[in-house]
């Protein structure tokens, strides 16, 4: 019997996906580069094994698939990508379809998918998510993605009884938008991991204390996989009993998802500071021996704060930098929508984060019904987000200032807490902007009067 699917790489998205693909009543064919793997995956797939082909060459893993073929890809991204496309092209027939369900560049994507038969979808929620249920953004040509969404929105996390698996729109488009999940997620962790500095050194509280303050928080207006994950590792110890959190080294991996993200904002001009100021601030971290030198010369400013942050105020705190944070990632989604002529599903996409992904919260719920009312309005001005920050702001400024002058580093929140404040003045001071590119370039200005005369009258040496 031909298999209604293919996957290739049995790494451990690949392989909880194919299980999951089983699972939920398909036929699947696998491959892996190593067919010891494939072996072992079959081996130990227990009675989801009767779905599931392994083959030990492409040429079979083809063969195994029912026409028109459809094959995930599951590989590292980047040019092993190519190279798989590459090897299993002169093996297809027409209207075969290639999946590139990896974290890729959505750049990428759309050159690959210039050549028909191939799209690119964004896949989020880990292991556990590839296994049970992920959240996925759909990319390439439409009717592509109505062949394989039966599979895919079987596969997939649902909310409110709805598959967070949705078309986002041509070519790199489920990519891209999976590159702004990963930028907030990198937003999202900064700033946890902020409010756990304001914890841990400004309040002194102990490992368990925070656990239970992030215990706390994810039953209110915070809930979220994040914060709810956040509890876990504060509580959790090692073999001696120490809290795990303070023997992991503060150094931040990235693979790179999150600096795509920052480096395409600057391109679409789409100001997102907390997502750059997360992305900054896993740079800065991985400098430790520059940073143990600082501290040697300048460490000398006292952090225990004097003790006006309440918990409470954090909360509010993180509330309000978490509305801001997601207000700029849809505003940079419109941006591109309307650059590249992609037509985003701005609800849909909040519709599909619901559940599955990283980033999930019962937040998301609110912000799928602000964007259902005017998809194209800044979140930060729909009726439900203007009383959460007019009830929270207050407390975003406090805890900045307060760790402002105790030397505690807020990169992200302080950063939110910047645009909302700009985002806040009719009046802004880039007139002084205007003249100074006027004085030496004669870039030229408008007047606020609107009276003719675009130049000042200045003095030039
Ligand atoms: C997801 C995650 C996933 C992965 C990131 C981690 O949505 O499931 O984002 O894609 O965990 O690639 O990225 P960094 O290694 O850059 O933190």
């Amino acid at each position: 019997m031909s298999a209604e699917i293919g996957l290739i790489g049995l790494g451990t998205m690949g392989a909880s996906l194919a299980l999951n693909i089983a699972e939920k009543g398909f036929d699947i064919a696998v491959w892996n580069r190593t067919t010891e793997v494939t072996r072992e995956f079959h081996a130990g797939a227990g009675e989801l094994a009767a779905r599931i082909t392994p083959t030990e060459t492409l040429e079979d893993l083809v063969q195994a698939i029912a026409r028109p073929r459809a094959i995930i890809l599951m590989v590292p991204a980047g040019p092993v990508v190519d190279d798989q496309i590459a090897a299993l092209r002169p093996l297809l027939d027409e209207g075969d379809l290639i999946i590139d369900a990896g974290n890729a560049n959505f750049h990428d994507t759309e050159r690959r998918a210039k050549a028909g038969g191939f799209m690119g979808i964004g896949i989020s929620g880990g292991e556990e998510g590839a296994r049970h249920g992920p959240s996925i953004m759909g990319g390439g040509a439409s009717a592509d993605w109505d062949r394989v969404a039966p599979v895919l929105t079987a596969i997939a996390a649902s909310a409110e009884g709805q598959p967070c698996a949705t078309w986002m729109g041509a070519g790199g488009a489920g990519h891209f938008v999976k590159a702004v999940h990963n930028g907030i997620e990198y937003a999202d962790m900064q700033m946890i991991a902020e409010i756990y500095g304001v914890m841990r050194d400004g309040l002194g509280m102990s490992a368990a204390q925070i656990a239970e303050a992030f215990r706390q928080w994810n039953r209110g207006p915070l809930q979220s996989y994040l914060i709810e994950i956040a509890g876990e590792v504060a509580a959790a110890v090692d073999a001696d009993g120490a809290p795990m959190l303070d023997v992991i080294l503060d150094k931040a991996g990235q693979k790179g998802t999150g600096r795509w993200t920052a480096i395409e904002a600057q391109h679409l001009a789409a100001p997102i500071p907390v997502i750059e100021a997360a992305v900054m601030a896993r740079n800065v971290s991985a400098r430790l021996e520059e940073r143990r030198a600082g501290e040697a010369l300048f460490g000398c400013a006292p952090r225990r704060l004097p003790g006006s942050l309440s918990l409470e105020g954090l909360e509010r705190a993180l509330i309000a930098g978490k509305i801001l944070c997601y207000a700029q990632g849809f505003a940079m989604m419109t941006e591109a929508s309307a650059q590249f002529g992609w037509d985003l599903p701005m609800p849909e996409i909040a519709k599909v984060w619901r559940a599955g992904c990283i980033i999930r919260s019962t937040m998301l719920n609110d912000m799928a019904t602000a964007l259902q009312e005017d998809p194209g309005r800044n979140l930060m001005l729909a009726p439900l987000f203007i009383d959460r920050l007019c009830g929270t702001q207050g407390d975003l400024r406090e805890t900045v200032a307060e760790c402002a002058r105790s030397g505690l580093p807020l990169p992200a929140l302080s950063a939110g807490l910047a645009w909302f404040d700009m985002m806040r003045t009719a009046r802004s001071t880039a007139n002084m902007i205007q003249a100074q590119r006027d004085f030496f370039g004669a870039h030229g200005f408008e007047r606020l009067d609107g009276a003719p005369g675009k130049h000042g009258p200045w003095a030039h040496g």
